[in-house]
Order: C-alpha cells, then structure tokens, then sequence
C-alpha cells in the first residue's frame, strides 16, 4: 500500500462537498453564537469601556469581558503570560479581542459587537522591526547567537565584502476554512469542543486553565481542517476558550467563527524580517565568512517567536558551507498582532538570507548564480553553524540532475541573449536548493501516540495525535497501517484526532505529522500483530517464525487463515486486539545555551529552477517555467507528496510576489480581505510546471525510509524571486545586484528597475 499513489482519504468527500468541517455540525436548538469585540488603537490604555448598547441589543444573551473570567486569561503556548484571552486595561495592536457578546445568532452577535463605546488613553506604538529597535521596546522572547569560529576576524581578512539590508514581507495564512470553536457543556466541570486546529492537545490545555479545571474534564475533537499552514497551531486557543467559557456559562451550545477580516486582523501571521548581512568571499565567489542581523517583527507577545526566530537562523545557511559563521536574532517587540507558525516557521526568511548573499557574490564576481551556489555547497563532515555534522550528500546530485534535465544552460543562454536585444520584456531565470531541518528544535516536541482497534469482524479503526488539514497525513498513516496488516485499505478508518483517545500529542507542525505518527501508529500495529502471532502459532500449531502477514490472510506455516476468520478466531479466545502505540524520535539533542547539538534527525533536500518574464515599463511578471527536483526520501504516496511540492511551491511563490501585508501609520492592518491582499490565482502558476521526486531513500530509519514534505518545498518558491531579480538586473547588463525586496509586488519591482536604469 505505501509507495502508491492512493487518492487522499477525503478526495472524494470534498470534491462532492461531503466532507464535513467544524462549521458543518447540526447545532443542539439552543445553541449560541459569539463574536469579539476588536481594539481600534494600537497601544492604549482603555479608558472607558461601555457595553450597554451591546448588551441591550437584539438577540444578546451575554457579553463576557476580562473580568468575567473564571480562570487564568491567559493563552500563551510558552507559559509566559503576556497571551490575555479578552485585553484587561490595556491594548497593545489594533484588533486586539476586547470583549465576546454571546447572541442568538450569528449576524446579531456580529451587529452587537459594533455597539461598543470604547476611549483609549493613547500611549506611543511601534509597528516595524527597526521603529521597535529606534525606541528600545526590546525582545518578546529571549534572542539567539549562533557562532562558529571568528567571524569578525575572518571577515576582516577575506579578499572581498559586501554589506547589505534585505527586508522580507510577512504573509497571511489564507486557509480556505478560517478559525473555528463549537463547545459543548457537559455534566459537571465537563466540555466537549469541536475545532479547527492543528494542536487539540495544547486547546484541551488552554480551555482547562481558563475555566480552572483539569485536563480530563476537556475534550477537543479535530476531524479535519480546510487549511491550516502553521496558522492553526496556536492561533485557535482563543477562539477555543471563548467559546469553551461561553458555553460553561450559559450551560448551552456556543460557537464562534469570525468574519473573514476579523480572522485577518486578530489572528497571527508569518513574521516579516529585516535582516542585515555581511558577507567575505574570495574571487571564486567562495564563502569565507558570513554574519547576520535577523530582525523579526514578533508583534505584541511572544507566541512562537522563540522557536520561529531561532529556526530562521538554523536555516540562514540554507545549502551552504560557512566556514566562520556568526548569526544573531533579533525578535523585536512590535504593536501588531503576535506573528505566529507559517510553513517553513521561520525557516524561509533564513534560507532568503542565504540566497541574497549568494546572489549578492555572483553579481559582484561577475559569475552565474548557480556557479556560485555550487562552489559554496556543504560537503559531507561540514559543521553547519549549529554545529551539527553534515552527513548526505544529495545536493550536488540534485543540481546535476535538474540543470540537465530542465536545460539550465541553454536556457540561460537564450535569456541572455534575449535581453541583449533591449526590449520592453526582460526574461530571468534561477536554479535555487533547499536543504530543511526534520524535527521540532524542541526536542520533547518529538513524540506521538497512537491508538489502534481491530474490531471482532477484522475492520481497523485507526487514531493517532496528529490533525488532519489537507496534506494527506491520514492517508499516508493509513497506508502505513494497511501496509502492516497487509489488508486492503478500506479495512482501515481513521477517526477525528481525538484528545480522548491518544493524549499530550504535539502540534501536527514542523513537517513532522507522518514521521512521528507512522511510526506511533506502526508500534500499536506490531504490538497486535505480536499477539496475533503467538494465537496463531498456537491454534495453527506451527512455530511462530512461520506466521507470516499476507494480503487478506494470516499464513500458519503453509496454511492460509483468512483474516476476518483469524481475527475472529483471536477473540473467541480472548486475544488482546487493541494498542496504544508511541514513538521518540532518536539522535536529536539541542542545547540552546551553548548553540551547539543535533537538532535535527535528518534533512529534506530539493532544488526548483524557474524563468520569468518581466515588464519593464509596469512591473509586472509572469512565471514562465519552474521544474522542481525534491526529496522526500522513499515515498509513501507520490501523488500527495506532489500535490503538496506544487502546494508549497505555488505558495512560497505568492509571498515573494503578490501577497503583501500593509499596515497604516496608526497601526491598522488595511489588507484584511482578499479585495487587498493578493494570494495567488490558478492563473498564476508557472504556465509550464514540471515537478519530480528525486530517487533516494531516507539514511535514518524514518516510517517506510520516507522524509517529511510539507514545508522544505516552500523555499523552492524563491526561484521565482531570483529570476525576477535576474531579470531586473539585465537593464543595467547584471553590472550591480537587484537587491529586491520582499514581497516583490509589481511597484516593487518598478523601482527596481529604475534605481538600476543607468
Ligand atoms: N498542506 C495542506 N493542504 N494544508 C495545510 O494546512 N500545512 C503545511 C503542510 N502542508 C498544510 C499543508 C504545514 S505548515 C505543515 S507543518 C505540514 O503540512 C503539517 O503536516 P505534516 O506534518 O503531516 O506534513
Ligand atoms: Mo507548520 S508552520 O510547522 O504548522
């Protein structure tokens, strides 16, 4: 079954729009809706707060502010606090929760929340990575430095330096679903919740500190989510809680699903960097020594900054060998809206750093990009700058492999000679690698469980911790377990991720979903199958090395039990057909102090070679052509690792291009709706796509010898970036560096140009 491209589990489901999400649940008749009342000041102290018109309006039931919390009003994932669930006195971002109205409808709630009288007594915000370091607002979270030999020292004595400042946009997470919490009270202390989140341990959490009971009287169910991108890993405990509150209450049913622009303005997105780098080379465009200034703009709280920033500078080496290296964080205290998880966490605002610099010594030295790339390329035994051993050597073959296999050369040379001739319509083109970190940096982040049934009639039911949200993972773990059995997929179900059945799961993130719960899921699966064995071996009387797992039946020596008979026969007689199943993963330490460890069990490798054509006199561009070469190792499911390349790939391309987050001075996030923020549209795929798996099978022993896919091909999306830079450089005649930044819109892209225009 592994290694087939089954259909996703739910394909047929949601092309038929039977596929059922939080939002479609039949209601009990009393059921409630909420709605959050926002901030409109960036940073204030609340100087009257009247709630009177709300509270009088039509359909309202309860209006539920700070003070009507029974518990902690506090909903930050790293228990530092500085979360509140509804603001207490004071505002720090624009769209901040001020309060929840509980009302019979959803349109009434919405309509009461805008009847709030509301003063701030105005006090100075910041918005900007580099406005927060001017005014000495300081950290969110504690910084990082990561350093390998003297750089300072080596950078001095490199025969060339080059200096500069990239900023990078941040992006909003667009999942198709947006946030969404039904609770349900039940007897005593008791609440049910029904959510769309990636992480139902940490809401089981959170809901039971705010109501101030214990874990066991929560249960958070999670069948499936459309969407989530890292968006949906911390950014649902509010939500979870108002309605878990609401509901405990009032002792009725209570949703909340925000509009479109609240889930826009109140929720998290990936963070936008400011980075300053310095680079030393040597006239062979080879690196001597790098350092790097990573400014984030983490909003009000720290949420998952700590991790997202220290992942930045774990990937500010992208594929590269630094022989001095020194990297430093910067997680900078901002009055926005506290950024969060986004696929790649971090992780893409390093590797754009890398990719500048490489851009930035090809340009200088007068070579091809990819010539530099190549010469700068990690060899096996390389210290990366955390400190961990270099041990594969994929990427080289990589490049080899896609440079011929799209006509790199060639095509380069055709877009040279095109833009020789001065036209209007400037082409560029980019061979970029990705080289991406398996594992949460947290180190007992790497855990799972799962729990397997096998009924009295031979059919499976199947649960583990991780969340569904479109990237294929129960499929994948179903395969996994059908694999085991040997029976036919259809005999295996995977019910909701359920707090209930498998618990202190970790946030499906990290790309780790099918690496950590295939193989939770594969140990419950022998457990079973140990026991079968020793039944079988009995009943059958042969010696348990000839039991053997074949399709549809259990082989005793040479005699073929059927399964459902063999399953049958295993509970007449008592047989165990239950399992929890857990897994760690290996070889991973991390200490922080000290910058050095193995943080990651393994890396996913791929490179993507894209051409653009660009408009000079409008700036606007479209992608000609991407070919993608990616390694996922021995694969459990080519058609669901393609879909999630393309996936990645598409939506790495819009945050270096169309999508872009703008704020106005007074701190209002004014692109809160697909009317001005621009995802990409089918129309903007590259018009020629051609997407690869690359023949290799994991070195560690990972489920299957598979390797993790949902985030490393995000990064293969600056392609697109660098041959849109290729592209602008030609109008000077690739004499100075494009040094875009990003997002680069089409204004962006103008000027550009006109800054390079001789
Ligand atoms: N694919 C789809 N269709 N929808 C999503 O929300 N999230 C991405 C990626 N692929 C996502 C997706 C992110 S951010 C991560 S971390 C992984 O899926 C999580 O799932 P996995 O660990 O099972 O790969
Ligand atoms: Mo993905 S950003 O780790 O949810």
């Amino acid at each position: 079954m592994t290694g087939r491209s089954i259909p996703h589990e739910s394909a047929a489901l949601h092309v038929t729009g039977q596929a059922g999400y939080a939002d479609d649940l039949p209601l009990p008749a009393d059921a409630l809706h909420a709605c959050l009342g926002l901030s409109e000041c960036a940073h204030g102290r609340i100087a009257r707060l009247d709630l009177d018109a709300v509270r009088a309006a039509p359909g309202v039931v309860d209006v539920l502010t700070a003070a009507d919390l029974p518990g902690v009003n506090d909903v930050s994932p790293n228990g530092l606090g500085d979360d509140p669930i509804l603001a207490d006195g004071v505002v720090r971002f624009w769209g901040q929760p001020l309060f929840a109205v509980i009302a019979r409808t959803r349109d009434q709630a919405r309509r009461a929340a805008r009847l709030a009288g509301v003063d701030y007594d105005p006090l100075p915000h910041v918005l900007t990575p580099q406005d927060a370091q001017a005014a000495g607002t300081g950290y969110v979270t504690d910084p990082l430095t990561l350093r390998r030999g003297d750089a300072e020292a080596d950078m001095a004595r490199a025969p060339h330096r080059i200096s500069g400042r990239i900023a990078i946009g941040g992006q909003d997470h667009f999942y198709l679903e947006g946030q969404i919490a039904l609770a349900l009270p039940g007897e005593g202390d008791e609440v049910s919740l029904f959510v769309s989140t990636q992480h139902p341990s940490e809401v089981q959490h959170m809901v039971a500190h705010a109501l101030n009971v214990a874990s066991h009287a929560v249960t958070v169910s999670v069948r499936r989510m459309g969407g989530g991108f890292g968006g949906k890993e911390t950014q649902m405990n509010l939500f979870a809680c108002v309605a878990a509150i609401a509901a405990k209450r009032l002792g009725r049913a209570v949703k909340i699903r925000p509009d479109r622009d609240d889930d826009m303005i109140a929720t998290g997105k990936r963070h936008d960097f400011v980075v300053d780098y310095q680079v030393g080379f040597d006239d062979q465009g080879r690196i001597a020594a790098v350092q790097a200034d990573l400014a984030a703009r983490c909003g009000f709280s720290a949420d998952l900054s700590g991790p997202v920033t220290d992942r930045a500078l774990f990937h500010a080496d992208n594929a590269y060998f630094y022989p001095s290296v020194r990297l430093s964080s910067h997680p900078m205290r901002t009055n926005t809206v506290s950024n969060t998880a986004f696929r790649g966490f971090g992780g893409p605002q390093g590797v754009l750093t890398a990719e500048r610099m490489i851009e930035e010594i090809a340009y200088a030295t007068g070579r091809d990009t990819l010539a530099v790339r190549r010469a700068n390329l990690y060899r096996p035994g390389d210290l990366t700058p955390y400190h961990q051993q270099i041990e594969d050597d994929l990427l080289p073959g990589l490049f080899d492999q896609l440079e011929q296999g799209c006509d790199y050369a060639a095509r380069r040379q055709a877009v040279l000679d095109w833009n020789s001739r001065g036209g209007v319509i400037r082409r560029g083109i980019a061979l970029t690698p990705v080289k991406f970190g398996i594992s949460f940096t947290a180190t007992h982040f790497n855990q799972a469980g799962a729990l397997v049934h096998v009924y009295a009639d031979g059919s499976i039911a199947l649960n583990h911790g991780g969340t569904e949200m479109g990237q294929g993972l129960h499929t994948k773990v179903a395969q996994v377990v059908a694999d085991a059995f040997q029976c036919p997929l259809d005999r295996v179900r995977i019910t909701a991720t359920s707090t209930g059945k498998v618990p202190n799961t970790s946030a499906t993130a990290a790309s780790s979903g099918t690496d950590l719960n295939g193989m939770a899921a594969l140990d419950a699966a022998d457990q079973i199958k140990a026991r079968l064995v020793a039944f079988v071996a009995e009943r059958w009387q042969c010696p348990p090395d000839q039991v053997r797992f074949a399709p549809g039946q259990i082989m005793a020596g040479d005699t073929a039990i059927p399964w459902e008979q063999a399953i049958r026969a295993a509970y007449m007689a008592r047989v165990h057909l239950s399992a929890a199943g857990f897994y760690k993963t290996p070889k991973i330490h991390w200490d922080r102090a000290t910058g050095k460890g193995r943080p990651f069990y393994y890396f996913a490798c791929g490179a993507a070679c894209s051409e653009v054509a660009v408009d000079t006199l409008t700036g606007e561009y479209r992608i000609l052509r991407s070919d993608i070469l990616h390694d996922v190792g021995r694969s459990l499911n080519p058609a669901l690792d393609i879909g999630q390349i393309e996936g990645a790939f598409v939506q790495g391309a819009g945050w270096l291009t169309s999508e872009e987050l703008w704020w106005s001075d007074d701190g209002r996030l004014r692109t809160h709706a697909p009317s001005t923020y621009k995802i990409p549209l089918a129309s903007d795929r590259p018009r020629i796509f051609n997407v690869a798996l690359a023949d290799s099978v994991n070195a560690e022993p990972t489920v299957g010898r598979s390797k993790a896919v949902g985030e490393p091909p995000f990064m293969l999306g600056i392609s697109v970036f660098e041959a849109i830079g290729h592209a602008v450089a030609s109008v000077a005649d690739y004499a100075r560096a494009p040094r875009l930044d990003a997002p680069a819109t089409p204004e962006r892209v103008l000027t550009a140009i006109e800054r390079l225009r001789p």
